[in-house]
């Protein structure tokens, strides 16, 4: 069973396009980690990811908040940690409705919250530089597993 793919994309528009590939390949209560430094293409694939999921709402960074919510097919739950600050703070968001709740949660900077996140979700590392990006999707259970699946019967 292929547990990482690797896929590249040149331009913002490419990595939005290959986010909404992954948002039609993921189920309600799949996690997402998506790794990479600032400026990597987090967002931006996580704009393409909840289109593919029926959300209508502008995706931007969360700035003063840690998530945010929208509806879709399914729901969207989009954190954003780069602001925070301590683990205290993520308890207090009540961080387990979300990532063990019926939506599909997003995480941008899961490095953060690494011993809290779910042992299965599907992990995304990004790295490039000019306008080339590599994303490379790994699968750590069975649920991830059939996201990466998804993504590869095209
Ligand atoms: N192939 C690409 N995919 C995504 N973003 C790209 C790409 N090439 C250049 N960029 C630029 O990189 C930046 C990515 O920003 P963003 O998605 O907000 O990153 P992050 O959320 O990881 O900080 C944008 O300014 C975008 O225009
Ligand atoms: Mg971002």
């Amino acid at each position: 069973m292929t547990q990482s793919i690797s896929i590249s994309t040149n331009n913002p528009s490419e990595t939005e396009a290959l986010g909404e590939h992954l948002g039609r390949a993921l189920q309600p209560g799949m996690v997402v980690a998506l790794m990479g430094n600032l400026g990597a293409g987090k967002t931006t694939l996580t704009k393409g990811l909840a289109k593919g999921l029926g959300v209508t709402d502008l995706i931007h960074s969360p700035t003063f908040n840690l998530i945010h919510e929208h509806k879709g097919r399914v729901p969207v739950y989009h954190f954003d940690l780069y602001r925070l600050a301590s683990m205290e703070q993520i308890e207090d968001l009540g961080y387990e409705d979300y990532f063990y709740g019926t939506g599909v949660t997003v995480i941008e900077w899961p490095e953060k919250v690494l011993p809290l996140l779910p042992p299965d979700h599907l992990e995304v590392s990004i790295a490039g530089e000019g306008d080339r990006r590599m994303f490379t999707f790994t699968a750590t259970g069975p649920l991830s597993a059939s996201a990466l699946k998804n993504i590869t019967k095209d």
